[in-house]
Order: structure tokens, then C-alpha cells, then sequence
């Protein structure tokens, strides 16, 4: 690696050639306890050989694109740690403001995409241990992947990257930004609440008020988005009866 990135000394960086996947790396690490893994621990993969994405999928992860999994020992219920995923969501579309070219169009998609030009560019992988009962969890892993250099072709949500739609930045760029502008989402979670980060996701969302397709497991459901609850659920109105979803993958008619 020729440039170190220079991230917010909150962070404590561990930057890999190639690793299966960062995520797991993570896991690994924290599993090991505190002294190995404090909070803030931060892998990042040039590139994954098993990269993974949310619901069991692979997440194909060449060189060029951002690879990172932050590890967090925040003291919240295991029912809050969801909330991480809405800052981090944030934490991408403010990046891609701050260091790309004017005249895109980014948008948060539930539960956990970033678009750009209503192209999934970002996705986000939460996993957690422990946290029964109420407890804090022991840990949890926030994955993060952005398309930089490379995007995937023929995916049922159609994919971009930010070098296809004309922003120059490289990983580097990108991951200073990102972890900049998480720190400071993070900041305002924790004196603020989950609330501004709600309202702030809202803002920038794509699709509320109109007609959206929702795919759980068994169901697929064609309602109104109509709002995301205090708890991060995908609220919806099925022909004026209102439905709480806590899982599942959502198309937009248009363009999937
Ligand atoms: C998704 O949209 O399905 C989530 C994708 C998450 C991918 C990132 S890349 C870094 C981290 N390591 C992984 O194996 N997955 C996440």
C-alpha cells in the first residue's frame, strides 16, 4: 500500500492485501476481547475472496473497491444496534457529497443501500454477538462495501460504481471521507438520539410516499412506503391496512 489513509484518531486502522472477508476478519478479532479489538478497530480489505452480503448473499469484492468493517462495543441494547446501519448509510451519502462532482443524485434505500443515480453503489452488512436479554451486545461488526473502480453487471437491482458515473476519488479518498463522516453521525447518535438520524435517513430516502414492491422470504408485498419507524422497521400502507417490516429486500417499479 503506497498512501495510508489519514482517518480521525478514533479509529484504530488495520489495513490487509486480501482477506476472505472483512466482516469475519472482524468477528475473529473481537471475539478475542477488548485489548485486541477496542472500539473503533477498523479492517479494511483491498480485496475479499468470500466477500458477503445481507441475507446470505456473496458480495463479489475484486480490487479497487472499499472493503471495511468497523468494530463497535457501544453500551445500547442489542434492539438499538440496528440504528448503526441508518448512520452508516448516512455516513456514505455525506461522503459521496463531500468529495464527488456535483450533479448526482444519491439516495438511502431501506434497509441498508446507498444509490447513486438510483444505482445500488454501497451496501451494508450488520452483524452483532450476545445482547441477551436486554444486555449490551459484546460486539458489533459493521460492514461496509462501496463500489469505487468496479460494479457488477445483471444483479436484480441494478448496480453502479463511482468511477462509472464520473467521480475520480480513490479508495483512499473515499474511506477518509466515510469514516470522517461516520465519526460525526456517530457524534450526533450519541448526544441526540436515533431520532435526527431517522429524520435526516428520511430525507434522503428514495421512494417514500410512492409504490414500492417489499420481498420477504415467504411474500411479496406491492404497498406505499410510507414511513420508517423509531426502530428502524420499513412502515408501510397495503391498501390502508399499515405493516411494520423488519426484513427484506425492496424494488422500485421503474427500475428495480
Ligand atoms: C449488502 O448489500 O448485501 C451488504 C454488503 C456488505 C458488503 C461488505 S464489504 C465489507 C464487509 N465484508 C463483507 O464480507 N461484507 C461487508
Amino acid at each position: 500500500m503506497t498512501y495510508i489513509p489519514r482517518l480521525p484518531s478514533v479509529y484504530n486502522l488495520i489495513s490487509l492485501e486480501s482477506v476472505g472477508s472483512t466482516n469475519a476478519e472482524a468477528k475473529r478479532l473481537a471475539a478475542e476481547g477488548e485489548e485486541t479489538a477496542p472500539d473503533g478497530t477498523l479492517i479494511w480489505a483491498l480485496e475479499q475472496t468470500s466477500g458477503r452480503g445481507r441475507r446470505g448473499r456473496d458480495w463479489e469484492s475484486p480490487k479497487g473497491n472499499l472493503y471495511t468493517s468497523l468494530i463497535l462495543r457501544p453500551d445500547i441494547p442489542i434492539s438499538e444496534a440496528a440504528q448503526l446501519s441508518f448512520i452508516a448509510a448516512l455516513a456514505v451519502y455525506d461522503a459521496l457529497g463531500n468529495i464527488g462532482p456535483t450533479g448526482h443524485q444519491v439516495h438511502c434505500k431501506w434497509p441498508n443501500d446507498v444509490l447513486l443515480n438510483d444505482k445500488k453503489v454501497a451496501g451494508i452488512l450488520l452483524e452483532s454477538e450476545g445482547g441477551a436479554g436486554g444486555t449490551p451486545a459484546d460486539w458489533i461488526i459493521l460492514g461496509m462495501g462501496l463500489n469505487v473502480e468496479w460494479h457488477p453487471e445483471n444483479t436484480e437491482v441494478p448496480a453502479t460504481s463511482l468511477r462509472f458515473e464520473g467521480f475520480p476519488n480513490t479508495v483512499e479518498e473515499v474511506l477518509e471521507a466515510y469514516t470522517r463522516s461516520f465519526l460525526s453521525w456517530t457524534n450526533r447518535w450519541l448526544s441526540d438520539g436515533f431520532d435526527p438520524v431517522r429524520q435526516n435517513w428520511l430525507w434522503r430516502c428514495k421512494g417514500k410516499g410512492e409504490a414500492i414492491e417489499v420481498r420477504l422470504e415467504n411474500e411479496t408485498i406491492n404497498a406505499i412506503f410510507k414511513d420508517m419507524a423509531e426502530d428502524g422497521a420499513l412502515i408501510l400502507d397495503d391498501n390502508g391496512t399499515e405493516r411494520r417490516i423488519t426484513a427484506g429486500d425492496v424494488y422500485f417499479p421503474t427500475n428495480g
